[in-house]
């Protein structure tokens, strides 16, 4: 059951680095197409396949295997790394069959320049991004002064446009930012250098997604990041720049809503989070040190150690609400194998005292949060095959809790290293 995959969105429930790339990769060999439906070369995805590791950020993780890969409109791309993985895929022997939405913004120099910028800026009150330019790529789509794929299409179009934006850009870097501005000609031959390659890229996502669905094909959209980093209903202002939560697997594709079947959230026996912001569970003392070792907890795309913190059953429930999860992968349960006892977070305790398991609506009732331990016993022996009576109970109290079945539990980093539940 777990393996039959007719439209199913792949969404990370806590704050990304979830362990989502090996899943989808996982149901991407029961698939026909895998889509990316919102972020770009902020995501990074680890899969292994026997000794070869593949490290992912703009493409999504199906082209590992051979499936037809497709980049949405609500994602934004930057066609060096874009360019740069299909290079990587080719050289290492794979054939990437990729489709890239006209409609997809384009990450410029610019962007980089400003997210790092802004960054430095903030000093102490920084967001803690990935520096990939981002939030600013999203920032010109609302604002309506974005460049996108289709751009490239035509040379005289894709310069005109670059000459609007750096006229208006290279001040800001200038003056407000004190950083060198760009020069139109540099930008504009590299981009067109871009566009020769990209274009046989370029196609009609929404209807190529719409065909294969009325096809019967087995449709797969791999979330970036996580709930927690969604643009609205995440830790604002600590997220990304996309709604990153189920529902936009549609809008990002640009299919309807009642297309998708099913909504597997992936979350980590604890949990990680890269960047600044609010982390009721974040370990005090070594055990944070622990974790983050036996987990190998660092960033993918950026290198940058990740805060470790036990696992919240209340922002997974959070989760489990906003996406609509229907079933749930529990993964790198082995890292936690060698624990007498494992903290679970079951309620929060709010500043006036009082306890509760739904997720604070409001900021600073979040900030505030204390979490409400219980203890659940260790199994103190690795995973392999059965699990043990002990690590049966986690994953079956976090159900119960939860009210949603967990149907794969991860333990281990390679492919092979999985438990169906179910
Ligand atoms: P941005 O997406 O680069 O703008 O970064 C905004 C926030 O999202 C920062 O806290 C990042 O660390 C976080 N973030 C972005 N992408 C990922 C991801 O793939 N995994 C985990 N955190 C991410
Ligand atoms: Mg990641």
């Amino acid at each position: 059951m777990f393996f039959d995959v007719p439209a199913t969105v792949i969404v990370g429930a806590q704050w990304g680095d979830e362990g989502k790339g090996k899943i989808v990769d996982l149901l991407a060999q029961e698939s026909d197409v895998v889509c990316r439906y919102q972020g770009g070369p902020n995501a990074g995805h680890t899969i292994i396949v026997d000794d070869e590791t593949f490290k992912i950020r703009q493409v999504p993780s199906g082209v590992v295997s051979g499936k037809l890969s497709v980049i949405g409109a609500g994602c934004v791309v930057d066609p060096e790394v874009l360019l740069g993985e299909l290079d990587q895929l080719t050289e290492r022997g794979l054939e990437p069959n990729v489709v890239v939405s006209g409609n997809a913004h384009l990450i410029m120099p610019w962007h980089l320049a400003i997210d790092q910028a802004s960054e430095r800026r903030l000093g102490k009150l920084k967001i803690g991004t990935t520096r990939r330019g981002i939030g600013p790529a999203y920032a010109d789509k609302a604002s309506r002064i974005g460049i996108r794929i289709q751009d490239v299409l035509d040379a005289k179009i894709l310069r005109q446009k670059i000459e609007v934006a750096l006229a208006e850009k290279n001040i800001w870097l200038e003056r407000v930012y004190d950083v060198e501005p760009f020069d139109l000609e540099a930008v504009a031959s590299r981009y067109e250098g871009y566009a020769q390659r990209l274009r046989p890229y370029v196609g009609d996502v929404s209807l190529l997604v719409d065909r294969a669905l009325r096809a019967g094909k087995d449709v797969l959209f791999e979330g970036g990041q996580g709930t927690l980093l969604d643009l609205d209903h995440g830790t604002y202002p600590f997220v990304t720049s996309s709604a990153t939560v189920a529902a936009n697997a549609a809008t990002g594709i640009g299919i309807g809503p009642n297309r998708i079947d099913r909504i597997i959230g992936v979350a980590k026996a604890y949990v990680t989070r890269v960047g600044e912001g609010p982390f009721p569970t974040e370990i005090a003392g070594p055990d944070q040190e622990r974790v983050r070792e036996l987990g190998g907890e660092y960033g993918t795309v950026t290198g940058r150690e990740r805060r470790c913190g036990w696992l919240d059953l209340v922002a997974l429930r959070y989760a489990v609400r906003v996406n609509g999860i229907t079933s749930l992968a529990l993964t790198k349960l082995d890292v936690l194998s060698t624990f007498d006892r494992l903290p679970v977070c079951v309620r929060y305790r709010l500043r006036d005292g009082t306890e509760t398991e739904d997720f604070p609506a409001h900021q600073s009732d979040f900030h505030a949060a204390e979490p409400v331990y219980e203890h659940l016993a260790g199994w103190r022996q690795p995973l392999d095959g059965d699990l043990p009576e002990a690590a049966r109970a986690y994953v079956a109290r976090v159900e119960r809790e939860l009210e949603v079945e967990i149907s794969l539990v991860g333990t281990g980093a390679d492919r092979k290293r999985v438990v169906a539940l179910r």
